[in-house]
């Protein structure tokens, strides 16, 4: 049960509401805005919102709770003081000393120069936007906010709704860019900020996992730019440190043990090389155990049907694992192939690259072929510009089958056997 706000009567009712009939313009007659951006200061953030902040604009930035959203949203607003913007950071959750205790930590010096308030009164907070009328403000968060006006207890659907659609209101009126903050169960992106991804203009996902140190944002909506961006950072000492070039990182940390593939991936319009681990092990259980760390279940219980089915790989006793290294999550079926080839080199204990890492990409089909899949160009150049030649992809092999067959071509019998 959703807990609503009871309208006022507006009079009249029915069909005759006693509205004004407006004249409608062809698109081509209106005029074409150019927006303004406010550079957050942090490059793969400001791509990701298709060049900075929009001004009277309500950009909605959900993530795991210990991922990073509120030292981005500090760091961003610190970047935007330095460049002389008015801000405001509101925290509905942390009290201002431990907001201060963050921004202590963090190397951005303007960050100790941040307007804070820490209130949780929907009301105080918007008479504050009022009053400051900042050019940008951080709600943090959306969910920890509480409008007197509802019964039903804070992060709460109609809660939630309520306060974004008030904080949206005072933002088009003020031209306030409102950063504000949702927190995202484990799950997925459900609870609280969904119900806003329709009212706001951006939505910007934080994903990666705690204990890890990368980081991904991308957008999932933008009105002002495109949804194809997405940004890497790393969590270190003194705050989230952009990697500009996270290929290079992960081929170097590349194992080329058996079981150990680059899989060139795609995040957003960018090429992305990443290790794919599995460890193939004999399994004590029944069934056996499955475990998947940045790649879906459901997708690895595919592969190994097709290993078993086409490949001749069966590992219907076997525990399987697989990884993607270093907390990226990679969500296409791109991906496929590398999980293939890493369980197929850890289930035979032959490593796959020589000098250098074994590097591919592609969709495995049902019925065991490879598919192609989008930006075949960017990912083989990824892969040379790493000296990762030559990639294993469905323009090389048709099918699964004739990919492991050119990959274990050399290994002799005894290997074949185990
Ligand atoms: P935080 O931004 O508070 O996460 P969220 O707002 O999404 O819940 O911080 C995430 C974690 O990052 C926290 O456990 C502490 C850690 N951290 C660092 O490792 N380095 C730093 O410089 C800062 C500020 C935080
Ligand atoms: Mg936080």
């Amino acid at each position: 049960m959703v807990e609503e706000l009871q309208a006022r009567p507006t009079g009249g009712g029915g069909r005759r509401g006693g509205g004004r009939a407006l004249q409608p313009v062809a698109l081509g007659d209106v005029a074409a805005q150019e927006h303004e951006r406010l550079s957050t200061g942090i490059g793969e953030l400001d791509a990701v919102l298709g060049g900075g902040l929009v001004p009277a604009s309500l950009v909605l930035i959900g993530g795991a709770p210990g991922i990073g959203k509120s030292t981005l949203t500090t760091m961003a607003l610190a970047n935007l003081l330095a460049a002389g913007r008015k801000t405001l950071y509101v925290s509905a959750e942390e009290s201002a000393a431990q907001i201060r205790l963050r921004a202590d930590r963090l190397s951005a010096t303007d960050a100790l120069q941040i307007p804070v308030i820490a209130e949780t009164d929907l009301d105080a907070v918007i008479a504050t936007l009022e009053q400051e009328r900042p050019e940008v403000c951080v709600i943090d968060s959306v969910q920890a906010l509480h409008c007197a006006d509802l019964q039903s207890a804070a992060g709460s659907v109609a809660q939630v709704r309520e306060v974004a659609a008030r904080i949206m209101t005072v933002a088009k009126e003020l031209r306030v860019a409102a950063l504000l903050v949702g927190h995202v169960t484990k799950e997925g992106a459900l609870a609280g900020p969904r119900v806003l991804e329709h009212m706001v203009d951006c939505v910007l996902q934080f994903e990666g996992e705690r204990e890890r140190t990368y980081r991904t944002v991308r957008a999932i909506k933008n009105r002002f730019g495109s949804t194809d961006e997405a940004g890497v950072f790393e969590m270190r000492d003194h705050g989230l440190v952009e990697v500009v070039d996270a290929s290079a990182r992960f081929v170097s940390e590349a194992t080329r043990a058996p079981g150990s593939v680059v899989l060139c991936a795609m995040e957003g319009s960018r090429p992305l090389l990443v290790e794919v681990q599995a460890l193939v092990s004999q399994s004590e259980l029944v069934p056996p155990r499955r475990v998947a760390t940045g790649f879906d279940r459901n997708r690895l219980a595919l592969v190994l049907a097709v290993l078993g089915r086409h490949g001749g790989i069966g590992l219907g006793a076997a525990d399987v694992f697989v990884n993607v290294v270093g907390g990226v999550r990679v969500d296409e079926p791109g991906a496929d192939l590398a999980v293939a080839l890493a369980v197929a080199s850890a289930s035979k204990r032959v490593p796959l690259g020589g000098e250098r890492p074994l590097a591919c990409f592609g969709e495995v089909g049902l019925t065991g072929e490879l598919r192609t899949v989008a930006h075949r160009d960017r990912r083989l150049s990824e892969a040379e510009k790493f000296g990762l030649a030559p990639v294993v992809e469905p323009g090389v092999c048709g099918s699964l089958r004739e990919a492991l067959q050119r990959m274990f071509a050399h290994v002799g019998g005894e290997a074949r056997a185990a």
